[in-house]
């Protein structure tokens, strides 16, 4: 057995997959400092699957590429397997990335002119075993998803659900710890979003960890948990049932709120008269 190199976490009995604690990142553009994420927290245990809802701008996308080890935080803690990702190297951080993360885009992210199994079999190329194997383990990912008779075709030969298939057989591919997916619907129809949230739900009852950001309700219904961000914090962080009731009775308050507001506009104006 290989020995993983970086410092554990100091709870080994923590049985969080992901724990990511006060996570800040700035980014700097020109003169100008933008905070994406201001101290968040958050913890994910193994086969959860969960959704990441909030405005545009809330840091959705900065938080995914945080935990999928495509980017590093300014400052916190990320702990990834019980490994500290965050203290971790270049070259360290790919190998976690390769062996552990998954990553699923809203823009598929395909090479355009390499066929479904070529681009399934891409992440590896680094990987040791012949030829053969590779082949033999995109082709398995390719029938899982459901596209076992489309292995020769290019992107532009698939309908975009297709596409978003062999995005997510290449990011179960290495049987990933994690699988994320930032807005995977968020370019088709509703009746392929049904589709693929079929096939994330497969995956997740085979036992994947899956974390899907979403402004759909009706993608964040097939999780088990929703998580809201805003101003790069979390803001709520509920089961399904409690989000769904919770976003309810805002929805009643506000109606009641502006329905007072109109109740005392009208006494007002009765009292003047
Ligand atoms: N690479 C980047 N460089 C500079 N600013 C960025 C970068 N990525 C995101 N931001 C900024 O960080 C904030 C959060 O962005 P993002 O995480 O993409 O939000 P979301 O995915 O929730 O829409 C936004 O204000 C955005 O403009
Ligand atoms: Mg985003």
């Amino acid at each position: 057995m290989r020995v993983k190199r970086g410092s554990r976490m100091p709870d080994p009995g923590a049985a969080a997959l992901i724990e990511v604690r006060a996570l800040t990142k700035i980014y700097r553009v020109g003169v100008e400092t933008i905070h994406a994420l201001r101290g968040l927290d958050l913890a994910i245990r193994r086969n959860e699957m969960v959704a990441i809802m909030g405005s545009s701008g809330s840091g959705k996308s900065t938080l995914m590429n945080m935990l999928g080890c495509l980017d590093r935080p300014t400052s916190g803690a990320y702990f990834l397997n019980g490994r500290d990702v965050s203290r971790m190297g270049a070259s360290e951080l790919a190998q976690v990335r390769n062996e552990e993360i998954g990553f699923v885009f809203q823009s598929f992210e395909l090479l355009p002119r390499q066929s479904a199994l070529e681009n399934v079999e891409l992440p590896l190329v680094y990987a040791k075993g012949g030829w053969r194997g590779r082949r033999q383990r995109a082709l398995a990912a390719l029938d899982r998803v459901g596209l076992g008779n489309r292995v020769d075709h290019r992107p532009n030969q698939l309908s975009g659900g297709q596409r978003q298939r062999v995005a997510i057989a290449r990011a179960i591919l290495n049987k990933p710890s994690i699988l994320l997916a930032d807005e995977p619907t968020g370019n088709l129809d509703s009746q392929t979003t049904a589709e693929i949230l079929a096939l994330f739900r497969q995956l997740h009852a085979e036992g994947q960890t899956i974390v899907i950001v979403t402004h759909e309700d009706e993608v964040a219904a097939h999780c088990q948990r929703v998580v809201r961000l805003r101003d790069g914090r979390v803001l709520s962080d509920l089961p399904i049932a409690q989000d769904v009731a919770g976003r309810h009775l805002e929805s009643v308050r506000a109606t009641v709120a502006s329905a007072s507001a109109v109740a005392e506009a009208i006494a007002g104006g009765g009292a003047a008269c």
